[in-house]
């Protein structure tokens, strides 16, 4: 098969513009790619693993060949298990540098065989974190142009939920 297919990983809590521009660029790599939701109870997401998936298949239609996916445990297992070799990771400052450094040298030394792709994303987006859009949403700031407008919904949604029950 000679079909180039990547697998995104990460928390996607919840999916930003600066997410979308990797995956937008990453198919001028790849022929297709698998969006993969960690599931990961312990960093107390916002919006719960099947929400976030259904967030990132609305912000990805259209987008081209682009399926999404979640996962739990290791990331090598779930990139062994769908068979695929090629990991995409998005770049922005130094500061990443360091996380994705170990990230991607530990997941050497589980699989060689897989390698990881990093992208730079695009300059405007370099600031961009879903742990920022979440800051500043939760104290009222607007995150227009920071995330699409499903998201930009959806976050209000969660907060005013949240207020009404505390
Ligand atoms: O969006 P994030 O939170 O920076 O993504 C991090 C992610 C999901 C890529 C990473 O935490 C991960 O792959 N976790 C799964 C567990 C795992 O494989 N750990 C070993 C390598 S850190």
């Amino acid at each position: 098969m000679s079909e180039r297919t990547a697998i995104y990983p990460g928390s996607f809590d919840p999916v930003t513009f600066g997410h979308l521009d990797i995956l937008k660029r990453g198919l001028r790599v790849f022929d297709h790619i698998i969006v993969a939701v960690l599931n990961n109870s312990r960093k107390d997401p916002l919006f719960s693993v099947e929400e976030r998936v259904a967030l990132l298949k609305k912000a990805t239609e259209g987008l081209g060949s682009v399926t999404v996916d979640s996962f739990d445990g290791l990331l090598m297992d779930y990139v062994h298990k769908k068979n695929v070799k090629v990991v995409l990771r998005g770049l922005r400052a130094i500061s990443d540098f360091e996380y994705e450094l170990q990230i991607a040298s530990i997941n050497k030394n589980l699989n060689p065989e897989i390698e990881t792709c990093f992208m730079m994303t695009s300059n405007r987006y370099s600031f961009l974190s879903s742990s920022m859009v979440k800051e500043v949403a939760k104290y009222g700031g607007s995150v227009h142009g920071l995330v699409p407008e499903i998201v930009e919904k959806s976050i209000q949604e969660k907060f005013a939920e949240q207020y009404h029950h505390s």
